[in-house]
């Protein structure tokens, strides 16, 4: 176990999946929509988190309620937030993201108006107490000077740097990391056609530097100084499900493969595994579980309008599947008014004409097209409902 200090943003993600991305001036419906907490280091600790290791954030926090959200999300995620600048000026950067239920690509349109750590507050953090430093490429106006400090005051502990984007300025701080992690959205506006021509013109920066470049489903290239360049070639993935968050995921992977002491090479592979890993899931919830969105809980062929169906589940609240129009609607079992199972006193009753299913303990009474409470103890509430998906042979998996 290490104790990893990230410093970079943390922002809210509003995923909404749909069937196809829409067209210019068009309006579609989204097949589900979820908030979840974003952010690259942010998902980068959080699946460091769940490897074993100590995780601490320094990010900004707006003072709104969204902030509150994301602060009471890093301690779910268990992400020590002793680091985070509170700010009165600006909002939580928000990201609205079409993740594309075919092949689980991520189109993000991001919001941000909040100021970024700053230097001074940076300076005031007992950074020592870390064995590892890893800094988004970002918020060039203080990135250097943090940089400083950490190699003033560092003496063993690595740092590593993500590029993600081409930032005025970035390439004089290169030569700060230990461990380079450069992306092929970076690569490809510098003009560079592969990895390993990424890597040669960043060696000249950074002679001392571990240098990753990772590129899709081209693989990867790293270099440790001193060393040739070496290829990784990309795992292939079928059915990718949802790729938000996986290069995070990557650059997660990497830094524990280090940390564990394996080779750079041994520990993008490793990486790459993660990453291909978290490609076949929903979000970023238990990344190590075996996976259980794997099996089909039920067939649309078993489902009826007229009838709820309760799966049973594993370590985790039951599932009620039932029909609306030709849509398989999936809440979990669970009723908002006293937190007991929709079927504790009997079963889920539904009425097919006012297209509601009913509590069996207190007879609330919910919608099925959005489990919204329209009648009964918990008037205006909701159930939860649970993200499926629906493959074409009628199938129905969790989706994470
Ligand atoms: C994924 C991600 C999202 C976030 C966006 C920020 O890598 O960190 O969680 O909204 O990128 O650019």
């Amino acid at each position: 176990m290490a104790k990893i200090l990230s410093i970079g943003n943390i922002v809210l993600d509003i995923v909404s999946v749909v069937e196809n991305l829409p067209k210019e001036d068009q309006e579609i419906r989204a097949l589900s929509r979820s908030n979840r907490i974003g952010g690259n280091v942010h998902n980068s600790l959080y699946v460091l988190q769940q490897l074993g290791h100590y995780t601490a954030i320094c990010t900004s926090i707006a003072n709104d309620p969204a902030g509150k959200k994301l602060l009471s999300g890093l301690s779910e995620h268990k992400i020590n937030s002793e680091n985070v600048q509170r700010f009165i000026q600006g909002s939580t950067p928000e990201s609205h993201i079409t993740l594309n239920a075919h092949n689980g690509s991520r189109t993000i349109v991001h919001f941000r108006d909040l100021p970024e750590v700053n230097f001074e507050f940076f300076a005031k953090i007992e950074i020592e107490a870390f064995d590892w430093l890893h800094f988004e490429g970002r918020n060039m106006e203080h990135l250097p000077g943090m940089l400083n400090i950490a190699k003033t005051f560092l003496d063993h502990q690595p740092i590593s740097l993500e590029i993600e984007k081409p930032r005025e300025g970035i390439e004089e701080v290169f030569q700060q990391a230990n461990l380079l992690i450069i992306s092929h959205h970076y690569a490809s506006a510098k003009g560079y056609q592969n990895g390993d021509e990424a890597i040669r013109a960043v060696r000249q920066i950074a002679p001392q530097a571990n240098i990753v470049c990772t590129w899709g489903a081209q693989g990867a290239w790293c270099q440790a100084p001193s060393s040739d360049i070496e290829h990784i070639p990309a795992i292939p993935v079928h059915p990718v499900i949802d790729t938000l968050g996986a290069g995070d995921t990557f650059n997660a992977g990497l830094i524990d493969g280090l940390i564990s002491g394996h080779t750079l090479k041994e520990s993008v592979q490793k990486a790459s595994e993660l990453a291909a890993k978290k490609i076949q899931k929903m979000g970023l919830d238990n990344i190590l579980a075996a996976d259980i969105t794997n099996t089909a809980i039920s067939n649309v062929s078993k489902l009826s309008k007229a009838r709820a169906t309760v799966v049973p589940l594993n370590g985790r609240k039951d599932v009620v599947l039932v029909m609306h129009n030709d849509a398989v609607k999936a809440y979990e079992n669970n009723c908002p008014h006293q937190n007991v199972p929709l079927n504790e006193a009997y079963k889920i009753d539904i009425d097919p004409f006012d297209q509601t299913m009913k509590c069996s303990v207190h007879d609330a009474f919910f919608k099925i097209e959005d489990g919204e409470c329209i009648d009964g103890p918990c008037w205006g509430e909701h159930l939860k409902p649970v993200e499926i998906r629906v493959e074409e042979n009628g199938d129905v998996f969790l989706a994470h």
